[in-house]
């Protein structure tokens, strides 16, 4: 599970005559996330939802606070630590896909079980399996720019699963897509909830916060209620 304590971040912008100027992202978050659990995330934009998701991910640190992920102190570990720690057990999926243009869906795939040291194989046998998992067995050695928004988002959650994480953190994953596409994306992320993963999902849309097991709100970098 993930464990935030008295969790900040801020940044300050470069000195003028006045001094520096801080902005906040996140004020005092206090969170606990359980295995299994589907977590909403809303709020205003600017509220810190995505540097809360950043910092969830351990894509970014905080500036201050605990962070313990199960139960271990993660503040501590070096950059490499850190990848290591982010390849092994959490996915991403983002607003706008996140792909690299250059390789096919297969490759795109494999790239996090290249990075985890999988033999070739395996990996292009497992890429082709999760491939066929969101709906995409026809589409093995497409590129990203020939296919559609909700095609590719589905290659960015076959990629996320590549190293089966237990957790999936998606930033207004349906974003930039119809929302026909949107309920076949939201579908795939429910399914993998039901059989146990665990979701960290931002959203503007109130009908998907309300998919959320548990839903938080954000206002001004603190969480409501
Ligand atoms: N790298 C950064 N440097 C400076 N300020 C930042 C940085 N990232 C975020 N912020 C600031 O932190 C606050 C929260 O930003 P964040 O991106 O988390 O909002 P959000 O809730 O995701 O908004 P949106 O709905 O528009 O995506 C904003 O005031 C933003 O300007
Ligand atoms: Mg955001």
């Amino acid at each position: 599970m993930i464990h935030l304590e008295g969790i900040s971040k801020y940044w300050d912008k470069s000195a003028n005559a006045e001094g520096s100027e801080r902005v906040w992202g996140l004020r005092d978050v206090d969170l606990d996330i359980a295995r299994g659990e589907f977590v909403t995330i809303m709020g205003p934009s600017g509220s810190g939802k995505s540097t809360l998701l950043q910092i969830l991910g351990l894509l970014d640190l905080p500036s201050e606070g605990k962070f313990s992920l199960e139960g271990q102190d993660v503040m501590g570990l070096s950059d490499k630590e850190l990848a290591r720690v982010r390849n092994r057990f959490f996915g991403f999926v983002f607003q706008s896909f996140h792909l690299l243009p250059e390789l096919n869906a297969l490759e795109n795939v494999e790239l996090p079980m290249t990075y985890a040291g999988i033999p070739a194989k395996q990996r292009s046998e497992r890429a082709g399996e999760l491939l066929e998992k969101v709906g995409l067995g026809h589409r093995l050695t497409h590129h990203p720019r020939a296919m559609s928004g909700g095609e590719q988002q589905r290659v960015a959650i076959a990629r996320a699963l590549a190293n089966d994480p237990g957790f999936l953190f998606a930033d207004e994953p349906t974003g930039n897509l119809p929302s026909e596409t949107g309920r076949q994306i939201m579908d795939i992320i429910r399914d993998l909830n039901a059989e146990g993963m665990t979701i960290i999902m931002v959203t503007h849309d109130d009908n998907l916060g309300k998919l959320g097991s548990r839903r938080l709100r954000l206002a001004d970098g603190r969480i409501l209620g």
